[in-house]
Formats: C-alpha cells, structure tokens, sequence
C-alpha cells in the first residue's frame, strides 16, 4: 500500500528484517548499497555517498575532542569518512549482521559498535551517558514510528551534556506530503519493505516538542543533494538538519 497524508504505523520487526537480510547476504561489492538501496544501479550508492560526505562532513565540525554517537549505523559509512583524530566513536544499530560487518571493517581502536535498538540507546551506553557531544540520526528515521521518534528524541539530551553539542538528522522526506509505503512489495528491491516519507514540517514539529525546549538550535537545514541527477525519485527527496547548543 501507498499511503499518502494520514498517519501509519509501520512494522518495526519488517524493517529490521529488510536490513538484516541485506547485511547477511552482502556478497562483498559496493558496500554502501547494502544500506543506501541502490540495486538497480549500485556506484550511485557510491556517488551519493560521496556528495552526502562532501557537504554533511564539514558541519560536523569534528576534531580530537569529538565524541560521536552514530544511531542506526549500518555498515559505519559515516565512521569511514570521520578523521583519525576524533576523540570517541560509538555506533548502534538493531540488525546483528549489520553490526558484524561494521565491526569486521573497523580498524580504530577508539570506535565500536553494539547490537541494539536506538531506542534502548541509553541502556546500551550507560557507562558514557552524558559524554557525547555529537550525535548522527542518519537516513533512518523513515522506518520509525512517529511515538518512537519522539521517545528517541527525547532521550538525546540526556547523552549530550558537554557543552557545544551538535546533532544531524538526515530523511528522505516527502517533497508534497506524508508518504508511507505498508504492506509494500519493492518490485526494486525485490522485498517486502517499508518505510515513512514525512515531510519537513512535520520533523520541525518533532524537534519542537524534544530538542528545542532542552536549548537546541536548527542552525542550518537544507536539501541534501545539489544534483538533480543523485536524487532519482519524484515524491521524495533527502533533507538534513543540523541543530545545536
Ligand atoms: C538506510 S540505513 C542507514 C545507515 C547509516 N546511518 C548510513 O547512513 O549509512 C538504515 C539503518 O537503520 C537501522 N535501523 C532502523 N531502525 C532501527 C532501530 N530502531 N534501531 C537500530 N537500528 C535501526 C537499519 O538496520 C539500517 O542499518
């Protein structure tokens, strides 16, 4: 099903499904598109990557006293673009398989990765509550349910307490109105699979009631890609927010 404008809920069991099949039967090519979906053409997982690091990386304003939170980390994508330098890398993600090949890639010593929901993000880490001062919610929020995003959101302050905090969220929002595909068949993707497009108000509403009441700032937010080309769907685009205090 396609829905558009009303709200949803999706099956949370069916997407870590997706991902953990996906993680599981990677057969060594194109690492990234086992998270960024692009089998139809798997270099423009490459391609896209390559603009998203381009121009989220330098927002980070990472440096040797960064300590990164990376939520729903897939493969650690975002951990291999990071400079040597940072102080502190940790990155959760609910798909075991997923966290396998994460693990399997690293070299650093100071990053990790654990198993788990976001959700239970401060049971996972509870020896370093409080010492993050950089948190990513990178292209996952589309597969959270609006009541699970709140609880999420609400639990991120708690992890920052350091000050000069700096959060990204990057989703694929929908360009028009709310979309969520249900009980989809992806003829691409060859799978079941599902997921919410919101749209942009509707995230603003989220930091409202969560981040911004705490002290955060959206300092910046904008459309992701600046080529046309890198963006392949007409209801949907990818959109980021950088928030901070
Ligand atoms: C599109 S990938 C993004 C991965 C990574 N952030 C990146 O940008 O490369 C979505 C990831 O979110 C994970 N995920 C989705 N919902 C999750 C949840 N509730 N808890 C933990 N991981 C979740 C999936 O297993 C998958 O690895």
């Amino acid at each position: 099903m396609r829905i558009k404008g009303s709200v949803e809920d999706i099956s949370t069991d069916k997407v870590k499904e997706f991902y953990e099949h996906r993680a599981s039967s990677y057969n060594g090519e194109n690492i990234y598109n086992v998270t960024m979906l692009q089998d139809k053409n798997p270099e423009l997982s490459e391609e896209r990557n390559k603009a998203e690091v381009a121009k989220i990386l330098p927002k980070l304003k990472l440096d040797e006293n960064s300590c990164v939170l990376d939520l729903a980390c897939g493969v650690g994508r975002l951990l291999d673009a990071m400079p040597e330098n940072i102080k502190l890398y940790r990155g959760i993600d609910f798909s075991e398989s997923m966290i396998e090949l994460a693990s399997s890639r690293n070299t650093r010593t100071n990053a990790k990765f654990f198993t788990g929901s976001v959700l239970d993000v401060d049971k996972i880490l509870a020896d370093e509550l409080g010492s993050f001062n950089r948190v990513l919610m990178i292209a996952f929020f589309m597969y959270m349910n609006d009541d699970d995003i709140l609880a999420l959101l609400k639990k991120i302050p708690a992890l920052m307490t350091q000050k000069g905090g700096l959060i990204c969220v990057k989703a694929s929002i929908g360009v028009n109105e709310r979309l969520t595909l249900k009980d989809f068949y992806s003829e691409e993707l060859k799978s079941d699979y599902e997921s919410i497009y919101r749209t942009r108000d509707e995230y603003m509403k989220f930091f409202e009631q969560t981040l911004i009441p705490e002290g955060f700032t959206v300092t910046e937010e904008n459309y992701l890609y600046d080529d046309d080309n890198l963006n392949n769907r007409k209801e949907t685009t990818q959109y980021y927010f950088i928030l901070e205090r």
